[in-house]
């Protein structure tokens, strides 16, 4: 298997993510109908609602494993890659994680729109535990690979989605992260950047780096992925080799 995803021969490696019995609930807030406000009469103009978007996840991830973590939409995949990265806390469970962790999540996590690509490098830098020197070491080799150029000085607000992405990724790379969680975003950049990403996920594996990839492309997964977790309703339906958790994948939707 190694072998086959240029990976460094590591025998018996450790486990970088453990999630035992993680369960994240939300509270969705209804507005009422103008019957049931009539009928109410004098109570409050909205009802609550839980929702358990993630339900007992178990699951352990190896140092230098590429996992592909797919599901249909709303199945938990975009909650399940914030809780890993400790963006959000689950109602039960714990996750332990070992490592740098860099994440590249949904468009609009992890930036401040007023400020500029700039300021939000330097941000990020100090997020992800970097002193102010280092991120000033990385800068110019962060911003290249944006491509963003001047706009680098533009508060990101004013970003289109592809300029946010871009620079989005150029940080999570340049961190030297050990663990790097990347969201359906990429699906935002123009074809040149997509292939220029690829191919730096791909350097992250040959480096022995643990990639966890939420993508609804089967063959963007097939290609990158040597395991496959498969999400419905929030909970994991199949966890294993990628060619059978595509098939389990496709039998998920409409259900
Ligand atoms: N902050 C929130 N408040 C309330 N509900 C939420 C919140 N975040 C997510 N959800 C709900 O949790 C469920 C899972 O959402 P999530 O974004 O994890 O799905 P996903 O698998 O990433 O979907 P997609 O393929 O569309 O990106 C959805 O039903 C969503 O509406
Ligand atoms: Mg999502």
């Amino acid at each position: 298997m190694s072998s086959l995803f240029n990976l460094p021969e590591i025998k018996n490696p450790p486990v970088v993510i453990r999630a035992s019995d993680v369960s994240k609930r939300f509270v969705i807030r209804k507005d009422k109908s103008l019957k049931e406000r009539i009928v109410n009469f004098g109570r409050s103009r909205r009802h609550k609602e839980d929702f358990w978007a993630l339900r007992d996840i178990k699951l352990e991830i190896k140092a230098g494993s590429s996992i592909g973590l797919v599901g249909a939409n709303g199945s938990g995949k975009s909650t399940l890659l914030k809780v890993i990265g400790g963006i959000i806390q689950p109602n039960d469970g714990v996750v332990e994680r070992r490592g740098r962790l860099a994440a590249l999540l949904e468009l609009g996590a992890g930036f401040h729109p007023d400020l500029t690509g700039r300021e939000n490098v330097f941000l990020n830098g100090s997020i992800l535990g970097l002193t102010q020197k280092q991120t000033a070491e990385y800068f110019d080799s962060i911003v290249e690979f944006s491509e963003i150029g001047d706009f680098i000085d533009t508060q990101v607000k004013f970003y289109s989605s592809g300029m946010y992405v871009r620079l989005a990724f150029a940080i999570a790379v340049h961190v030297d992260p050990d663990i790097l969680l990347v969201d359906e975003v990429l699906s935002v950049g123009d074809e040149p950047f997509q292939d220029k990403c690829m191919a730096k996920i791909r350097e992250f594996q040959a480096e022995g780096r643990t990639i966890v990839f939420v993508s609804h492309s089967a063959a963007q997964v097939e290609d990158l992925c040597n395991r496959v977790i498969v999400l419905s309703h929030g909970q994991i339906i199949f966890d294993g080799a990628t060619d059978e958790g595509i098939v389990a994948l496709r039998e998920s939707f409409g259900k």
